[in-house]
């Protein structure tokens, strides 16, 4: 049965199938969530031995897209976990939005699924552009989405939310930018902010250098500490001097990682690239 392990070989051979069906390389996600992800599309197909559902995978490819559904846990809001976003845009972003020395803005939402995070971002720093009169910085502003899942990014190109999908975002962001009336569909200057790319963390270099900002939310979570610690190398060298990360509320820098960054609010996950690392 799927979930206790019975068959560690018939359950690694299906991830090498998934990995050249769709490469989706699974190697440095934690086992247990994997198990449990495939168990849930075999039940619902009723298959009980790994070894069947990859034989159901190779006869039924639409099937694929289902797996890839569970294993990519793409659930998210606009301005999901309020607080972070509150205390970003009050306390971090007025510093890193005159930083010395940038010429752009770049930030870079790392699993962006279908681009909630990204148009909170881009709204958050176009509201902050206009309070403090620095409209035309946008001109060299960009949001860069990126994500593994090509279904969930083409979500994020067409930038269209339910009403519950908008649940937390503050009713003055949402009117001024997704529209009074569901769906709540990106403003045109958002748009202009805004673009989105399929990139693997684990296998693909940042979408650009000298970033300002990188949130990485509720995706390391499911990776093994190689994986996190990786990513999280790769992080610190993508960001300018100064940039910020931000990652999910329930994840955390560790082991060689805590050297790369300085902790700038440890409740709300927020970290500054550390300038001698
Ligand atoms: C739970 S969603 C998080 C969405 C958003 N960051 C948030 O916190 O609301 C996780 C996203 O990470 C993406 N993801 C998982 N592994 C990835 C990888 N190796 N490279 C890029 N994206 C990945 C998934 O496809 C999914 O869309």
């Amino acid at each position: 049965m799927a979930g206790d392990a019975p068959d560690d070989a018939a359950f690694r051979a299906l991830l090498d199938q998934v990995a050249r069906a769709r490469g989706f390389a699974c190697g440095n996600y934690k086992d247990g969530c994997l198990k449990r992800r495939v168990a849930v599309r075999m039940r619902a197909r009723g298959v009980t031995e790994y070894g069947a559902y990859a034989a159901l995978l190779a006869r039924d490819p639409v099937e694929y897209d289902h797996l890839m559904d569970a294993l990519t846990i793409n659930v998210t809001r606009l301005y999901r976990d309020a607080a972070v976003w509150d205390l970003f845009a009050e306390m971090v972003l007025p510093t890193l939005w005159t930083l010395r020395g940038a010429s752009r803005f770049t930030a870079w939402s790392a699993g962006c699924a279908s681009g909630e995070e990204l148009y909170t971002l881009a709204a958050i720093l176009h509201q902050h552009a206009t309070r403090t009169g620095t409209l035309r910085q946008l001109l060299h502003t960009s949001v860069i989405g990126t994500d593994i899942d090509p279904a969930s990014l083409r979500a994020a190109e067409r930038g269209e939310y339910s009403a519950d999908a908008c649940s937390e975002l503050p009713v003055p962001l949402r009117d001024r930018y997704f529209g009074t009336k569901a769906p709540h569909r990106a403003s045109a200057e958002l748009r202009a902010l805004v673009r989105v790319e399929r990139r693997d963390l684990l296998l693909d270099e940042a979408p650009a250098d000298a970033l300002q900002l990188i949130t990485c939310r509720n995706v390391l979570i499911y990776l093994d500490r190689d994986g996190q610690e990786r990513i999280l190398r790769r992080f610190h060298a993508a960001l300018a001097p100064g940039g910020v990360l931000i990652l999910g509320k329930v994840e955390s820098l560790f082991g060689a990682a805590r050297a790369l960054f300085e902790v700038v609010d440890q409740r709300q996950r927020i970290f500054r690239r550390s300038a001698d690392a």
